[in-house]
């Protein structure tokens, strides 16, 4: 199945991004693009440090690269690697933001002739039994829904705020 227009940037961002992974002491580059419920693209490449557990994957960088610019909602995530396959702390995050819909496009790209195997799966999938921030009771809601009820709120407050001016 050839993939659509917006997956096809999705994977062509990932694939950038991995070329600037900053990965020194495992030489080991991963990209990473998240498609966000808006229709825009983040991206994001590991990061490592000489303090090695300091590490931040690719996955990661783009999530909260998308988050710094609200963008919660998560339609879909592409991994570049030789071997692409999320770690179970990004699993985990990928998780927080991404719906049962959530494709995960998984990019085995040879570093060697550059070609690309690429595998389409969900992020749920990937995380079955996952501690769940809705079911744990530990989100009312959605984090879009709560994004919006704290925007209400504020607005409420401002329009209180308006009525007492009066
Ligand atoms: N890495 C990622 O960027 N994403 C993953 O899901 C797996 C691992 C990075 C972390 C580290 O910089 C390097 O790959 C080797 O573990």
């Amino acid at each position: 199945m050839k993939p659509s227009k917006i997956i096809s940037r999705l994977i062509a961002t990932a694939v950038s991004a991995q070329k600037n992974a900053y990965c020194p002491y495992s030489r080991y580059p991963v990209g990473a693009a998240i498609l966000t419920e808006s229709g825009r693209i983040f991206a994001g490449c590991n990061v490592e440090n000489a303090s090695y557990g300091l590490a931040l994957c690719a996955e990661r960088v783009a999530i909260f690269n998308a988050v710094t610019r609200r963008q919660l909602g998560i339609r879909a995530v592409c991994v570049v690697a030789n071997s692409a396959k999320p770690c179970g702390a990004c699993r985990q995050v990928m998780f927080e933001f991404s719906t049962r819909e959530t494709e995960l496009y998984l990019v085995d790209l040879n570093p060697r002739t550059r070609r690309q195997k690429v595998r389409r799966t969900y992020v749920h999938k990937m995380l079955p039994d996952a501690f769940d921030p809705l079911s744990s009771g530990l989100l009312p809601a959605h984090p879009l829904n709560l994004i919006k009820a704290r925007s209400s709120l504020s607005a409420q407050r401002r329009t209180g705020k308006a009525r007492r001016k009066r």
